[in-house]
C-alpha cells in the first residue's frame, strides 16, 4: 500500500514540474486527493457497496473539484494536474501513465447505452478543457490537445486537435491536410476562358441564324 503511494507521488513529481517536494504533493495536490479517494470509492463500488462508493466520491468532488465515476476503471500512475473541472464517467477505462488537465471531460454522447464512455490506452495525454466523449478508444501515446472535441477514435501515437477533433500528427509526422473544396485556389474555373466560351456559343448562334437567312 505504501508502495503504491509513493509510486503515485514519484510519477506526480516526474511530471509536475511545479512540486517541490513528496510531502508538498501529499498534502495539497488535489489529483492526487482526487485518485486515493477514487481508489477507495471503486473498492466499495466493486463490493456492491454503491451508496458508500458514491459519498466517498461526492466528499472528493467537494475537496478537489474533480469528479470520477467509483465505477471507472483507471490504471496506475494516472496524473491530473490541477484539476478543476475533471469528470470521468462510470464506464470510462484508463490504462496506465495517463496524464489529465483541468476541465477535461470523459463523458458520453447521451445517445449510448452500457458502455458510453471512452477507453484510453497507456500514456494517453488529455489536454486542459478537452471532451472526449462517447464508447471510443484513444490509442497509447495518443495526444489529445487543449479544448479539441474528440468523438471518434484515435490510432495509437497519434496528436488530435480542434473541434471535432482531427489527427494532425501520427508517429511524429505531420498529417496532410486536405483542401476545402471552396477553398481551392488552384483548380478554380478561369472567369476570362468562360467568357470567351459563352462568346464563342453567341457567335455560332448568329452564324446559325444568318446561314438560315434570319
Ligand atoms: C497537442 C499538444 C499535446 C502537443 O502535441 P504535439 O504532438 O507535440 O503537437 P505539436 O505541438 O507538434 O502540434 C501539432 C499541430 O497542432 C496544433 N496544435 C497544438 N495544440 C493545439 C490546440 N490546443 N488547439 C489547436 N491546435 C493545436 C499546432 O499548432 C500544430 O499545428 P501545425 O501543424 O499547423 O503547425 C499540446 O499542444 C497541448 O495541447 N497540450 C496540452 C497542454 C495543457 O493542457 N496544458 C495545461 C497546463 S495548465
Amino acid at each position: 500500500m505504501f508502495e503504491k503511494i509513493k509510486a503515485e507521488i514519484d510519477g506526480i513529481m516526474e511530471r509536475d514540474p511545479s512540486a517541490k517536494s513528496r510531502f508538498q504533493v501529499y498534502m495539497f495536490s488535489p489529483g492526487f486527493k482526487a485518485m486515493r479517494a477514487y481508489r477507495k470509492a471503486h473498492r466499495l463500488y466493486e463490493r456492491g457497496r454503491f451508496f458508500m462508493a458514491a459519498r466517498v466520491s461526492a466528499k472528493a468532488r467537494r475537496r478537489t473539484g474533480i469528479e470520477i465515476h467509483p465505477g471507472a476503471k483507471i490504471g496506475e500512475g494516472l496524473f491530473i494536474d490541477h484539476g478543476t473541472g475533471v469528470v470521468i464517467g462510470e464506464t470510462t477505462e484508463i490504462g496506465d501513465n495517463c496524464t489529465i488537465y483541468q476541465g477535461v471531460t470523459l463523458g458520453g454522447t447521451g445517445k449510448d447505452k452500457g458502455k458510453r464512455h471512452p477507453t484510453l490506452g497507456d500514456n494517453v495525454l488529455v489536454g486542459a478543457g478537452a471532451k472526449v466523449l462517447g464508447p471510443l478508444k484513444i490509442g497509447n501515446n495518443a495526444r489529445i490537445a487543449s479544448g479539441a472535441v474528440v468523438l471518434d477514435a484515435v490510432p495509437d501515437n497519434a496528436t488530435v486537435v480542434g473541434v471535432p477533433g482531427r489527427v494532425v500528427k501520427i508517429n511524429g509526422r505531420k498529417v496532410e491536410k486536405k483542401p476545402a473544396a471552396d477553398l481551392d485556389h488552384v483548380h478554380v474555373a478561369d472567369p476570362v476562358s468562360m467568357e470567351f466560351c459563352l462568346l464563342r456559343l453567341e457567335i455560332q448562334k448568329i452564324k446559325e441564324s444568318m446561314a438560315d437567312g434570319g
